[in-house]
């Protein structure tokens, strides 16, 4: 996590991402994925750090504070209440799980106050829900909140995570003094996982950390990580939201053709559920992640969940367009007025559409599309069925190519469709 603060006015340049020539490069690259067989689709849990952030308060704050409780607690609501059986199968530590020093013999170990029973414990716990556990480490000599890095002992940091059960490893890169460092960090790190022989998702910040310096090589980061932070943390608001969307349009045509099973472009966590955004701003989150391939990692308290949020994070036509196998992330490629429109190429040629109402004042706009238009031309040649996802369902019939569509969008708001051929 780096801290950083989101400069205003970046400027928004939505054109057509793909030529057919980027289609030929797409299998190409798919092959050279992480081969460690996982992340097929993108990866779909929890993650503690944008709701929980480091509190080690235990005293004051016995239900914040990050401890064995919050993740068992955690366990129990994704297993009872819908969230593993919706596809939300990693539970995921992030900073601050840790004891301030390594044990004798230089192994990591969790703070004994916070975590008494160890993560061993914790994961044959998480195990026994049917779900996955996540950890968290760091490329560099510290963790960014100042808990051991695991520069100079990747190999024994990677076997404690397979001693102890861990499924996956968010890898962070504070701490680090210089770009080849990086780099060598976290390819080791990654050959180090894959040398413990157990199945472990690799989460990397790399190129996140590459880019004040050059641009990453995704072709390298693919073959490395299961999925790769480029922008900065989210937080819980919608300047935070609308920055990663307006990052992501302007450097789409570096990150959206490397995405594919194994290797993903992490937009960071889902913020709904929590406090900085509107419905309208929560129902953008969820349609554009899905989108974008994203994976799936909400950071909320889901002791406390409203309804309609806890609707929408499980709503399962959202989850299969972010689920689809295809695995091809969506772009922007219409910008106009006060509308933005997303398209992502879906398994049997169907394709998701999600239409963006920018303007923050005003109320409800309506937008009309030529159906020729989307897809490419191609997803409703010579006619589909479209079906509204967001923000609630609706049959919208049979579509000819020649005709329109015309949609009502709320401030802030977006419309998710999905059009089958
Ligand atoms: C390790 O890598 C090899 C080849 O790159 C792959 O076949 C194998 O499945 C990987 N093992 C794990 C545990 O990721
Ligand atoms: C960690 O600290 C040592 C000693 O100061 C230094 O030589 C090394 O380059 C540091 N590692 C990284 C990744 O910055
Ligand atoms: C990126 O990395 C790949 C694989 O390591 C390498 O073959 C390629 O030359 C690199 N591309 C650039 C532009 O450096």
């Amino acid at each position: 996590m780096i801290v950083k603060f989101w400069s205003g006015g970046m400027r928004l340049v939505c054109e057509l991402a793909l030529r057919p020539l980027a289609l030929v490069f797409w299998s190409i690259l798919g092959a050279r994925a992480l081969d460690n067989g996982l992340a097929l689709t993108p990866t779909m849990g929890w993650l503690h750090w944008e709701r929980f952030m480091c509190n080690l308060d235990c005293q004051e704050e016995p239900d914040a504070c990050i401890s064995e409780q919050l993740f068992m607690q955690m366990a129990e609501l994704m297993a009872s209440d819908g969230w593993r059986d919706a596809g939300y199968e990693y539970l995921c530590i992030d900073d601050c799980w840790m004891a301030p020093e390594r044990d004798s013999k230089g192994q990591l170990q969790a703070d004994p106050q916070r975590f008494p029973s160890g993560i061993k414990h914790l994961a044959n716990f998480v195990h026994s829900k049917g779900l996955k556990l996540g950890i968290y480490a760091d490329v560099g000599n510290k963790t960014c909140a100042g808990f051991p890095g695991s520069f100079g002992y990747y190999d024994i940091d990677a076997q404690t995570f397979a001693d102890w059960g861990i499924d996956l490893l968010k890898f962070d890169g504070c701490y680090c003094t210089n770009v080849v460092s990086l780099a060598d960090g976290y390819k080791h790190m990654s050959l180090a996982l894959n040398r413990t022989g157990r199945s472990i998702v690799y989460s990397c910040e790399w190129p996140l950390y590459l880019r004040p310096f050059h641009k990453p090589n995704y072709t390298d980061i693919q073959h490395y990580c299961n999925h790769w932070r480029n922008f900065n943390d989210v937080y819980d608001s919608w300047e935070s939201i609308k920055s990663i969307l307006a990052w992501t349009v302007i450097n789409q045509k570096e990150i959206v053709e490397v995405a594919g099973p194994g290797g993903w472009n992490d937009p960071d966590m889902l913020v709904i559920g929590n406090f900085g955004l509107s419905w309208d701003q929560q129902v953008t989150q969820m349609a554009l992640w899905a989108i974008m391939a994203a994976p799936l990692l909400m950071s909320n308290d889901l002791r406390q969940i409203s309804s309609q949020a806890k609707a929408l994070l499980q709503n399962k036509d959202v989850i299969a367009v972010n689920q689809d196998p295809l695995g091809k992330q969506g772009y922007c490629f219409r910008k106009e007025n006060h509308f933005e429109v997303w398209e992502r190429p879906l398994s049997n040629l169907a394709w998701a559409v999600a239409i963006r109402n920018l303007q923050e004042i005003g109320g409800p706009l309506s937008y009309t599309m030529q159906i020729s238009s989307l897809g490419r031309g191609l997803a409703c040649n010579p006619g589909c069925t479209i079906t509204q996802l967001l923000p609630e369902k609706a049959h919208l019939g049979f579509y000819q190519w020649t005709l329109t569509l015309k949609t009502r969008i709320n401030p802030s708001g977006t419309v998710l469709l999905r059009l089958e051929r």
